[in-house]
């Protein structure tokens, strides 16, 4: 069976791959657009990209409860195990492991990570994720960087970038992540949450299709990708 991701809104995505459903940065509970609770979710494996609440919120009771192993840094996962979650992998930037439903890089990602009762987060990070199908790069919170170049070395089948502004790229350095990263397809994320990173997806993605070779793939929360 092919890799299907679904994105939950926000930064939230559920993916079937192998066999296994991993959660990344689920954010559902307080998620005005989501249209699951944490509570509706399975899980093998939990993948949180940095410290904010919009990202790490619904991480600890989905863990307790699934007994899945939650994939972060360091220092999230130290913070974790202090909040009861059992089974934790720590991974920094740069490196990667092969996890059952594929390799996951951890990258970089110009952003911040304190956690929400104000421990340190360490360093924020994105995923690329090796499927069998191709590698999907969750940009995750990320101001643009030049490095993406770098990154889309790899071959990206497909890319989550965030268009929503004020906190991590908005639509007009998205676009210049799009250049630079070269992707198959291209999904905008973080965004429409709120009032204050409000973005028009559509035209957003009619840019993409003038100026670069990526499919833009705009989804509505709960809607899915197959690899
Ligand atoms: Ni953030
Ligand atoms: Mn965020």
């Amino acid at each position: 069976m092919p890799s299907e991701l679904t994105w939950l809104g926000h930064g939230s995505w559920s993916i079937a791959s192998n066999g296994y459903t991993v959660l990344l940065d689920p954010y559902l509970d307080e998620n005005p657009v989501a249209l699951v609770k944490a509570d509706d979710l399975e899980a093998d494996f939990v993948l949180v990209s940095h410290g904010h609440g919009d990202h790490v919120s619904d991480a600890v009771a989905i863990a307790r409860r699934t007994g899945a192993t939650v994939v972060a840094n360091f220092e999230i996962c130290q913070w974790l195990a202090r909040h009861g979650v059992k089974k934790t992998h720590a991974m920094n930037l740069g490196g990667g492991y092969r996890f059952p439903f594929g390799r996951v890089k951890m990258t970089m990602a110009q952003h911040t990570s304190m956690l929400p009762d104000g421990s340190n987060g360490g360093n924020p990070c994105g995923f690329l994720i090796s499927f069998p199908e191709g590698n999907v790069y969750f940009a995750c919170d990320t101001g643009l960087f030049h490095d993406m170049k770098l990154i889309g070395e790899a071959g990206v089948a497909l890319a989550a970038l965030p268009i929503g502004d004020n906190f991590t790229m908005g639509p007009d350095d998205a676009l210049q992540a799009v250049k630079l990263l070269r992707p198959r397809r291209v999904v905008p994320v973080h965004y429409n949450t709120w009032p204050l990173i409000a973005q028009d997806a559509d035209a957003w993605a009619d840019r993409v299709n003038d100026q670069t070779d990526a499919e833009p793939v705009v989804l509505e929360p709960g809607a899915k990708i197959v690899l």
